[in-house]
């Protein structure tokens, strides 16, 4: 049976060739603990570490490699600024298009009396207005953490605009770019971040299980370590160093994650962001074409493709929407998701809970006639 895979906003699932053959050659000829011996390997495997923080550095334009710290995905990320730098009565600001990556370790320090929660509301399309952050701002305010771009809407929020509230107020701005780095520009420097979380299965091209954030200097400094340990570094002290990034890199690393990592993003560099980007949104135009013309089938949040990465919510009129996706990976090859896509507040946002939604999500592997085919599809069923 033919295979389309239209769920990249989950993890892509398709990798550039460097990015196996880097891991496994790392595997094969190194494989030593990087940063914990004077011997040839490990200092080799330090190298290729050292190698992606720069990489990731440019890639970024964030400041200094240091402050690229490894953690195993987005969501460890996420946790370790919520955990780390939100003590009590402090206020966060969010918004409702969040993921529970950050909507979870939000609510655990919500529910334990600990700290205080703005959900900014989008709009209906998943759009949303900068102006309503600013009003949520108080005394007690300290962080204002957004998604980049929502995995159920697909929508791009206003993040250079919130960057400037933040700054204005001298409040500490984060974001999650799960759903837009590899497919947008992201300069950590021009919007004044001090915390980027990034994870490496998605559009970053690299294997599941690597990610990491990039911390400004203020950041590191007042965040706490959520884990402390080994680090290859003073180890005549029972103290958890407080240099990067050995301050929040504790035990060993995920090494051939990391290396896949650094190639999927080499790979991204040799593409060029731009051509991955009008790749992925010419795709999306021709979906969003295609499924207008199809009977019973309500496409929710915005349309507007300039505002938004390729991942498309539906439902379909007279359908359960599990049964459909499960129809479509069984009888035609078509992966896609269902349900709430780990985002609850964003279904209640457009109106799509509990039942939520039939999410079709597009990547750089995918090719035109995986669009023709999912349409065709659509169509005759
Ligand atoms: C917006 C957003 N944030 C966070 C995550 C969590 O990513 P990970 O599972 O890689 O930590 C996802 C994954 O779907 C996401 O879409």
């Amino acid at each position: 049976m033919k295979e389309v895979y239209l769920d990249n906003a989950a993890t892509t699932r398709y990798k550039p060739k460097s990015v196996i053959e880097e891991m496994t050659e790392f595997m094969k000829n190194i494989n030593c603990s990087p940063g914990r011996g004077g011997y040839q390997c490990a200092m080799e495997a330090g190298r290729e570490i050292m190698k992606a923080r720069f990489i990731l550095t440019e890639f970024f334009n964030a400041g200094e490699p240091e402050n690229v710290i490894f953690t195993k995905n987005v969501t460890e990320s996420l946790n370790y600024l919520i955990k780390g730098i939100l003590t009590k009565n402090d206020h966060v600001i969010t918004t409702s298009l969040e993921h529970n990556a950050v909507l979870r370790p939000l609510n655990q320090l919500e529910e334990n009396n600990i700290i205080e929660v703005s959900y900014v509301e989008a709009d209906k399309k998943g759009i949303l207005n900068h102006e309503l952050i600013e009003k949520e701002i108080k005394e007690n305010t300290k962080l204002i953490l957004i998604n980049h771009a929502s995995n159920v809407t697909g929508t791009i929020l206003p993040i250079q605009e919130i960057g400037k509230i933040a700054e204005k107020h001298g409040l500490f701005y984060a974001i999650d770019t799960a759903q837009t780095a590899g497919i947008l520009d992201i300069d950590f420097t021009e919007l004044n971040l001090d915390f980027l979380g990034f994870t490496g299965h998605k559009s970053l091209l690299g294997p599941q299980g690597i990610g990491g954030m990039i911390l400004s200097d203020e950041m590191a400094e007042k965040m706490e370590s959520l884990i402390t340990g080994g680090s290859g570094s003073l180890s005549e002290s029972v103290k958890q160093p407080d240099f990067l990034p050995d301050k929040f890199e504790s035990g060993t690393l995920n090494t051939p994650g990391v290396i896949g990592l650094k190639a999927g993003i080499e790979y991204i560099n040799s593409v060029g962001i731009k051509a991955i980007h009008n790749h992925e949104i010419k795709l999306l135009e021709n979906f969003l074409n295609g499924i207008s013309d199809i009977n019973k089938i309500n496409v929710l949040g915005s349309l507007d493709i300039e505002n938004k990465v390729p991942t498309v919510p539906l439902t379909v009129q007279g359908y359960d929407l599990g049964d459909l996706g499960f129809k479509l990976a069984e009888e035609y090859g078509i992966m896609v998701r269902s349900g709430l896509h780990c985002a609850p507040l964003a279904h209640k946002t457009i109106g799509t809970f509990p039942q939520g939604t039939l999410r079709f999500s597009i990547g750089w592997h995918t090719t035109e006639e995986d669009i023709e085919y999912a349409l065709d599809t659509l169509t005759k069923i």
